[in-house]
């Protein structure tokens, strides 16, 4: 079914100019990408996008990280749309990811792994939820 996900191209991404080439990646994958903006966000709202992680022993760097730059935050929308952008992407940790992924192409450490996509339709949701209103996204 058709379905959109959530998607965040990373502050080590933006930060080495690479929003074009993960863009690249996503749309050849057959994704099309139907709301994207760029935003700096303070920690404290990347800390509430990854409240899931709060017990997590990477919570801190994770949340300074994400504020770190600017990030690019995107609605993907496709066939498939969550698995198939979690194709794309590989595996969390760059060094177990598939070769052609982004991360496997772009990803510098299992922290700063370039993108983050929704697990499940749920998850994609409330994340959409969390940074777009339903104006903002244009199938
Ligand atoms: P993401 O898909 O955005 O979801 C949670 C993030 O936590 C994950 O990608 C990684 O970037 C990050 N993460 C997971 N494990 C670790 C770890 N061991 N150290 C630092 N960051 C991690």
């Amino acid at each position: 079914a058709v379905q959109r996900t959530f998607s965040i191209i990373k502050p080590d991404a933006t930060k080495r100019n690479l929003t074009g080439a993960i863009n690249a990646k996503l749309e050849a994958a057959g994704l099309r990408i139907v709301a994207q903006k760029r935003i700096h966000l303070t920690k404290a709202q990347a800390g509430v996008f990854y409240a899931v992680h709060a017990e997590r022993p990477f919570y801190d760097e994770l949340c300074e990280f994400m504020a770190s730059e600017p990030i690019v935050v995107q609605v993907l929308e496709g066939e498939d749309a969550i698995a198939k952008n979690r194709e794309v992407m590989g595996a969390t940790n760059p060094a177990e990811a598939a070769e052609g992924t982004i991360r496997k192409e772009f990803a510098l450490s299992i922290g700063e792994n370039s993108v983050h996509g929704s697990d499940a339709a749920e998850t994609a949701a409330v994340e959409i939820a969390y940074f777009f209103s339903g104006l903002e996204l244009v199938g």
